[in-house]
């Protein structure tokens, strides 16, 4: 029981502040990306995946969504969501994305899922 409570402890001191990549997943909750591109941005055999690509490519392709300036075939689907982006947004989701695909779970991650511990205890 009191290993318990320093590993809650210590939870709640490693998630507790708002970081930017806790404001990436936000964002990419927010705007319904994870209905095609995934949860965990893996993509799936019709949407392409986006965890693990370049930063600098993810904001090249969402600023040309949104600009309009490509035309791919299915780049219509992508344009009213790169629209609802602010340029931060874009900068900081890219940011996210990047490091999605080269993320290690670490311990706290896989105790956290194993216990399915919320934070609604938080205070
Ligand atoms: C309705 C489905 C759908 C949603 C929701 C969606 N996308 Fe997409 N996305 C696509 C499709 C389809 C493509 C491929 C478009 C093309 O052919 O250029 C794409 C392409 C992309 C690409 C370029 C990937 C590459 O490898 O070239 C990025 C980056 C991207 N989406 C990010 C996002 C983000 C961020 C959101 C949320 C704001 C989002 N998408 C929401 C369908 C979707």
């Amino acid at each position: 029981m009191k290993k318990l409570s320093i590993v809650l402890i210590l939870a709640l001191a490693l998630f507790g502040g708002e970081t930017n990549e806790s404001l990436g997943a936000k964002i990419y909750t927010k705007h319904g990306c994870y209905g095609c591109h995934g949860i965990d941005a893996g993509g799936s055999a019709t949407y392409p995946k986006l965890a693990g690509k370049s930063a600098y490519y993810i904001r090249r392709r969402l600023h040309g969504y949104k600009k309009g300036t490509i035309h791919s075939g299915r780049s219509d689907i992508m344009r009213p969501f790169a629209q609802s982006l602010s340029d931060e947004e874009i900068k900081i989701l890219a940011e996210y994305l990047k490091n999605l695909g080269h993320k290690k779970k670490s311990d706290e991650d896989r105790y956290y899922e194993e216990y399915e511990i919320g934070d609604s205890s938080g205070s």
